[in-house]
């Protein structure tokens, strides 16, 4: 039986950064589930599917020609990508419009069933490390290891501000756009976001990456 790890968690809790750092460190492949999500989106946005009805969605889904694929990089690392009709979206899923696409998206039950089964298929076939909202509570309840990562919306504003090189003037801004996402991951119906009771919960507020990617890997044998 390959070995899974589940890695859930906030946004802005650094779970994809440290989720492929784990990964690496482990010889493992690491799949990005949100990149399914964004896939789905980019499907929808590019043929028009009115997203402010569900069932529209639930209907596109069903036409969707799609599959995660591993390439091996220089390093022998496997890779994800995220091949729509025969060809790697890359980072064509990462803009502002899809990010909100897919937030939309991913409430919709036929959804989150076309991408769970793409997650069950690739976590059965090898060693893996999976990252989300949901892998520890619903798509691998028996992970081998599982892990839910947070910080202080505050701290998470920080970081957030730092990466996209803002000036100090959007700091609340973004703070409000956190708590309100956080609110939005962990109050919808299908899903929320939420930590398992058997996952090693840990608040890297005062921590740097290295640090919780050292105790991340003190629970792995
Ligand atoms: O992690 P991300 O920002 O790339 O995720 C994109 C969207 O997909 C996000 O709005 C929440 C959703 N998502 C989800 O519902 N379940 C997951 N396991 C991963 C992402």
């Amino acid at each position: 039986m390959p070995i899974n790890i589940a890695i859930d968690g906030t946004a802005g809790s650094g779970k994809g950064t440290l989720a492929k750092q784990l990964a690496k460190k482990l010889g493992f492949g690491c799949l990005d589930t949100g990149a399914i999500y964004r896939s789905v989106a980019y499907y929808m946005v590019e043929n028009g599917v009115d997203l402010s009805k569900g069932e529209n969605i639930a209907k596109a889904v069903k036409k969707i020609n799609f599959k995660v694929v591993f390439e091996a990089d220089e390093n022998g690392n496997k890779v994800q990508k995220n091949i729509l009709d025969g060809t790697d979206l890359g980072e064509k899923i990462r803009t502002e419009e899809i990010s909100l696409a897919s937030s939309i998206v991913s409430q919709v039950k036929e959804v989150r069933e076309f991408a769970t089964k793409i997650q069950h298929e690739i976590a059965g076939s090898f060693d893996v490390v999976v990252e989300g909202r949901d892998i520890g509570t619903v798509v691998l309840p028996n992970a081998n290891y599982k892990f839910f990562l947070t910080a202080s919306p505050e701290v998470r504003a920080r970081r957030r501000l730092k990466q996209l090189n803002l000036p100090e003037e959007n700091y609340e801004s973004i703070l409000e756009e956190i708590v309100e996402r956080d609110r939005r991951d962990m109050t919808r119906a299908l899903s929320p976001l939420k930590a398992a009771e058997d996952a090693v919960y840990i608040d890297n507020s005062n921590q740097l990456p290295e640090e919780t990617l050292r105790e991340m890997l003190s629970y792995i044998k």
